[in-house]
């Protein structure tokens, strides 16, 4: 049997909301726990991060440091998984150089997520008042094949991530499937693992909207505090028909019930039996159907429901603030775990890159290579 490896990460734009947590960040935790890995590689993609803010690489930089202690917080441990800084491992570059070779102008252009990714970041529109207007970044455009690199350059066997990837690993399968075909069979093609429950494949915003973004400010943070979480969750978008507690009410597409699809699990319903709301009432239901059930019907208020999610997301939370705020007192073992994991990616990258141009035939100068390619050309020139 083969290895089972991992690599997935993240692009420090911003410190990480619930969207990402549930998207993948927990399952990461969870796989790394399983013991089923033979190595687990967490990306902070800073590289890619760059290909939409060239302009603005403060940001990503300051970024780094709050991706990486979200990771930390939400149970990722160094001594279980290698997590390292995209920048850093420059052999991915390398590769990404020979894949761009394999893939069509058209084919990227066909890409779903760049396609929707161009068109909400306004590359394609000219108008007056937009800042993008000057057009897409060809690093940006091109980004899927950076990708590519990422997960192969670890022989990754399994990427999870969230529903929006699902045309970069697609697009990554084929790249390797080109490879293999082209040079001979070195690259590993890898799965995309998404999460098992619907609500998780992409949360959406507190207001309602498809995505949490934080241009849209529309985001849970893991590292909120308990009061911003609370006022959070109560401007959130519910049923806009719900107006009085007797009225019937609706579950889908009611973000309250999407976040407690993809947060609550049985334990909460002893644990939170009462909720307050202005005064301790009790929250009789022994099961999220109930609880549905009862709001369809009518006769159970938003506040009520919003109260039992704040202490769901709460106790979810909670825990990561706690390791979290041990982390920010330690900086320098931050920095540390980045610097020896993306040394040890770097040296995984390498042998990688070397089987590539092995394959290739481009590894002239390697041992042996060099004396038969003398040996063939003296030959020729010589006879
Ligand atoms: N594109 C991913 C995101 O936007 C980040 C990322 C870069 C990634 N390279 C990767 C994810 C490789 C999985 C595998 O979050």
């Amino acid at each position: 049997m083969g290895k089972k490896i991992i690599l997935t990460g993240d692009r420090p734009t911003g410190r990480l909301h619930i969207g990402h947590y549930v998207g993948s960040l927990r399952r990461r935790v969870e796989l790394q726990n399983s013991g089923e890995f033979d190595k687990i590689f967490i990306m902070i993609a800073d590289a890619q991060a760059l290909t939409d803010n060239a302009d603005n690489p403060e940001k990503v930089r300051q970024n780094i440091i709050e991706v990486a202690l979200d990771y930390l917080a939400a149970g990722l441990d160094p001594e279980k998984s290698t997590l390292f800084i995209q920048s850093q491992v420059s052999e991915l570059t390398e590769l990404d150089f020979f894949y761009q070779n394999l893939v069509t102008v058209q084919r990227l252009q066909r890409n779903p997520t760049v396609k929707q990714e161009i068109q909400l970041r306004g590359f394609s529109d000219n108008d007056e008042e937009n800042e993008n207007k000057a057009g897409t970044p060809v690093g940006f455009f091109c980004y899927p094949i950076s990708q590519a690199a990422d997960i192969t350059a670890f022989k990754a066997t399994t990427v999870p991530v969230g529903e929006d990837q699902k045309p970069m690993i697609e697009q990554t399968r084929e790249i390797v499937r080109k490879f293999n075909s082209t040079y001979g069979e070195v690259l590993v093609e890898p799965e995309i693992l998404l999460p098992d429950n619907a609500s998780c494949l992409r949360l959406p915003g507190t207001d309602g909207k498809a995505k949490m973004s934080k241009s849209l400010g529309n985001c849970i943070y893991l590292s909120d505090s308990e009061e911003e979480v609370k006022a959070k969750v109560k401007g959130m978008y519910t049923d806009p028909n719900h107006l009085q507690v007797s009225d019937p009410g609706t579950v889908e597409g009611n973000t309250v019930f999407t976040y407690l699809d993809a947060f609550c699990k049985p334990e909460h319903f002893e644990k939170f039996a009462s909720c307050w709301v202005g005064k301790k009432v009790s929250f009789e239901f022994h099961s999220l159907d109930e609880v549905k059930d009862q709001y369809r019907k009518g006769g159970l208020g938003d506040m009520m429901v919003k109260n039992f999610l704040t202490a769901v997301l709460q106790d979810t939370l909670e825990p990561m603030r706690a390791r979290r705020k041990e982390y920010e007192k330690n900086i320098p073992y931050v920095y540390e775990v980045l610097r020896k994991g993306s040394e040890e990616a770097r040296a995984a990258a390498a042998e990688t890159l070397a089987d590539v141009k092995r394959a290739m035939r481009i590894n002239y100068f390697d041992e042996g290579v060099l004396d038969e390619l003398i040996k063939e050309q003296t030959e020729k020139y010589n006879q």
